[in-house]
């Protein structure tokens, strides 16, 4: 299974591409991330009461998720080795990239289960639920002294906010970075992580990852 898999992903990573599975999980995941950090921000400005409260509950009905996404994304990576692309020949660039994927793993787990631990150590948590539908139990937290969930909630909401300053100074850079690879640099990162469109009117198109390469437009010109 996990090699039929891999001989599947590679008809795409040999191209420079991502898996359409790898490709699913950085859209649909950066999509909920970016929500999250807005919703979020919303919420905690909003004053106490219902409306703060519903917002909460689909702050972490969304974020849920996120930690379900990141276990399996996390398994899927392990399993699937990304592309190696234009990008990845950079040095001292490339290592940084890599920190960065490391730096958004980490969020994505780190942020859920500080939010959940958050969640469980109030005084009485409302329930909660995956996507705002299936229930979601809270950690086992309710019978620990007063003081000690006082103490896990500030240790939660530390880490819950340090990860997303980390996120707001890390996404710009990385979006920064695959903008500057895509339009200055001409490298094939960015169109490795989109959805792959083939072209109709030159089927080879399907299957060669870089068309701007000069002599494929020379090939193509008349005469
Ligand atoms: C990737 C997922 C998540 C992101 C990006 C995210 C982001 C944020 C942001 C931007 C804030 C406002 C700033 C702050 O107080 O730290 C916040 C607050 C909060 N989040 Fe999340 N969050 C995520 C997941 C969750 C989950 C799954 C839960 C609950 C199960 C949760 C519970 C909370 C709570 C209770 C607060 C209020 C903290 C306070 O009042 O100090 N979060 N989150
Ligand atoms: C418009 C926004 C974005 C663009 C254009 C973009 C572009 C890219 C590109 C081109 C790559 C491939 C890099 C390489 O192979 O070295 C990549 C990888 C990655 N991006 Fe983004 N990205 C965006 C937003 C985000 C956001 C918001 C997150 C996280 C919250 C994120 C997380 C990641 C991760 C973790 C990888 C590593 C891929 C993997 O899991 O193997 N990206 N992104």
């Amino acid at each position: 299974m996990i090699r039929a898999l891999r001989k599947w992903a590679r008809t795409h990573t040999e191209r420079s591409r991502y898996s359409p599975v790898g490709i699913a999980f950085h859209w649909i995941m950066a999509f909920l991330v970016m929500f999250q950090i807005g919703w979020g921000y919303y919420s905690s400005w909003l004053p106490a009461g219902g409306d703060k409260l519903h917002a909460y509950e689909v702050h972490s009905a969304v974020g849920l998720p996120i930690l379900l996404l990141a276990i399996a994304r996390f398994g899927w990576r392990l399993m699937i080795p990304g592309p190696e692309n234009d990008a990845d020949r950079q040095g001292w660039q490339t290592q940084i990239a890599y920190a960065m994927h490391y730096v958004f793993y980490i969020a994505f787990f780190g942020l859920p289960l500080s939010g959940w631990a958050m969640w469980s150590s109030i005084a009485e948590p409302g329930p909660l639920y995956l996507a705002g539908v299936v229930p979601w139990p809270q950690l086992p937290f309710d019978q620990l002294p007063l003081t000690t969930r006082w103490r896990i909630m500030d240790l939660a909401e530390d880490i819950h906010l340090i990860l997303v300053v980390t996120l707001l100074l890390v996404i710009p850079l990385h979006v920064g970075a695959a903008l500057k690879h895509h339009f200055w640099d001409r490298h094939d990162v960015l169109r490795g992580m989109l959805p792959e469109i083939p072209d109709a009117e030159d089927p080879r198109e399907a299957t060669q990852h870089n068309p701007r390469e000069p002599q494929l437009r020379d090939e193509r010109a008349p005469g």
